[in-house]
């Protein structure tokens, strides 16, 4: 799969979006160590602390129809800025990805690419 029909996968999901507190609609893509994409947006609640970015939606779906790591994962909101994983999403993919990379697509479809230990460096791990 290319970057930009993972991208695509993302900008899908972001349409599921739950923010109705926020009104900051996320869609995300992982890939996965045997290519299967899981998609996931993002889901407010009420009580804003138990809000789940969509990184996180998409990574534990993954994990949980039983996949074991990922390779890349693609984020996508409609913004002037590159909508950036949080840091306890970094965390999350740390513990599923060896050094995934992370794709940021805007509203004007262009993107940015890291790998995860860029973005969390001297990351506490598993190991
Ligand atoms: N959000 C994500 O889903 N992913 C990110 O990378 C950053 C933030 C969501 C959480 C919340 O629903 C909204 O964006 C505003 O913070």
């Amino acid at each position: 799969m290319t970057d930009r029909e993972l991208i695509n996968a993302a900008f899908k999901a972001l349409e599921n979006a739950y923010a109705p507190y926020s009104g900051f609609r996320v869609g995300a893509a992982v890939e996965c160590e045997d290519n299967i994409v899981f998609t996931g947006c993002n889901v407010e609640n009420a009580a804003l602390g138990d809000t789940v970015c969509a990184e996180r939606v998409a990574l534990f779906k993954a994990i949980s129809e039983g996949r074991k790591s990922i390779i890349r994962i693609a984020v996508a909101a409609h913004s002037d800025e590159y909508c950036m994983p949080c840091g306890s999403c970094r965390q999350a993919i740390s513990e599923f990805s060896k050094d995934a990379e992370i794709l940021s697509a805007r509203s004007d479809g262009r993107y940015v690419s890291y790998k995860l230990s860029e973005l969390l460096p001297h990351q506490f791990e598993p190991k």
